[in-house]
C-alpha cells in the first residue's frame, strides 16, 4: 500500500511517528475524506478548498500547494491501480514537538493520505436506515474538519449499541447535523437543514444536495428543524461522502412518514448518481 505524506510516497510500513506527535497528543489536526468512483475523485475541488480552510482555521500551513496536492492525489490512485470504488482518508498535523499546548514556534506538519476499497452503500441507500437522537456536546467550530472527534465517535457508537446507522446531533433540540454527515427534513415538498453556520460541517455532498434542489425546483430552505418537528416530517435524509444520500425510516424507534423512502429522496438520489457517474 503506497501512502502519501509530506515527503513525496512511502510503504505503509515504513510510516513512523515520533510519541510527541501533536496530532497523537492533541488531536491537533485536521482530514477530509474523498470519495472514488470507478478510479475517479467525485468532488475534489470542494474537498480541496475545505482542506485548506481547515488549515487556515487552525494556523497549519499545507506542506504542499495547491497545484500539488491534485498531482499528489491523482498519483495515490495511480501509484495503488485504484479502478473501483474507494475513499481517500487525508490528514495533516501540526507535526511533532515536546508536548506544550502552545504551538512550538516552528513545527513541520505531517500529512498522510491512503485510499481503501470502498463499495456503495447500496442496500442503506436502497432500504433506509434507522437514527437515534444525541445531545450535540461538540465545540462551536465544527466548519473545521477537525481531529477531534471524541464527541461524534460516542454518538456514533450508541447508535450502533442501539442497533441503528447514525445519530442525529442536537444542541438545546435544535438538530446541527449527524454524527459523519449532514441530516435535512422534508416537509410538504421543502427540504430543511441547519445553515452552514460555524457550528457544522459544510459537506461537499450538502453543497450538492443544495444544487440538487436548485436544478429540480425544490426549495432548499436554511433553517435549522427541531427534534420535536422530527415527528411531523414526510422524509428526512442524510448525506456525506460515504453514506451519498440515505433515507431515514425511524429515530429513536419512531417511524418518520409512512417508514418508507420518500418521492424527494429519492428524486435527491436520482440527481446524486447522475452527478456522480
Ligand atoms: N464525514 N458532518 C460531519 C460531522 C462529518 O464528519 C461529515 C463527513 C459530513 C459530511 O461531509 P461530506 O459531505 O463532505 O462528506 C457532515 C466523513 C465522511 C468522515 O468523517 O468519515
Amino acid at each position: 500500500n503506497h501512502i502519501l505524506t509530506e515527503d513525496g510516497f512511502v510503504d505503509q510500513d515504513s510510516l513512523k511517528y515520533p510519541f510527541e506527535e501533536r496530532g497523537l497528543q492533541f488531536g491537533d489536526g485536521i482530514y477530509e475524506v474523498i470519495r472514488v468512483y470507478k478510479g475517479k475523485y467525485y468532488l475534489i475541488d470542494e474537498h480541496v478548498e475545505r482542506l485548506y480552510r481547515s488549515a487556515a482555521a487552525i494556523k497549519i500551513n499545507v506542506p504542499y500547494k495547491k497545484e500539488v496536492i491534485y498531482e499528489r492525489l491523482e498519483e495515490l490512485l495511480k501509484k495503488n491501480a485504484v479502478d473501483e470504488d474507494a475513499k481517500v482518508y487525508l490528514q495533516i498535523t501540526r507535526g511533532s514537538a515536546p508536548r506544550d499546548h502552545a504551538f512550538p514556534n516552528e513545527t513541520k506538519a505531517n500529512l498522510y493520505a491512503y485510499v481503501k476499497d470502498l463499495p456503495r452503500p447500496t442496500s442503506f441507500m436502497r432500504d433506509g436506515v434507522t437514527a437515534i437522537t444525541h445531545d450535540d456536546v461538540r465545540w462551536d467550530w465544527c466548519y473545521i474538519k477537525s481531529l477531534n472527534l471524541l464527541p461524534n465517535v460516542l454518538a456514533k457508537q450508541e447508535a450502533k449499541e442501539k442497533g441503528s446507522y447514525e445519530a442525529i446531533l442536537h444542541k438545546n433540540g435544535e438538530v446541527t447535523e449527524c454524527s459523519s454527515s449532514n441530516v435535512y427534513y422534508v416537509r410538504n415538498g421543502k427540504v430543511y437543514t441547519h445553515p452552514a453556520k460555524k457550528n457544522i460541517l459544510h459537506g461537499c455532498v450538502r453543497m450538492r444536495v443544495e444544487a440538487f434542489c436548485d436544478k429540480e425546483n425544490i426549495e432548499f430552505i436554511e433553517d435549522p428543524f427541531r427534534v420535536e418537528d422530527l415527528s411531523s416530517a414526510d422524509e428526512l435524509f442524510l448525506s456525506s461522502s460515504t453514506s451519498e444520500v440515505m433515507p431515514i425510516l425511524k429515530v429513536d424507534g419512531q417511524v418518520i412518514g409512512d417508514g418508507k423512502p420518500g418521492p424527494l429522496t429519492r428524486k435527491i438520489q436520482k440527481c446524486y448518481e447522475e452527478d456522480a457517474n
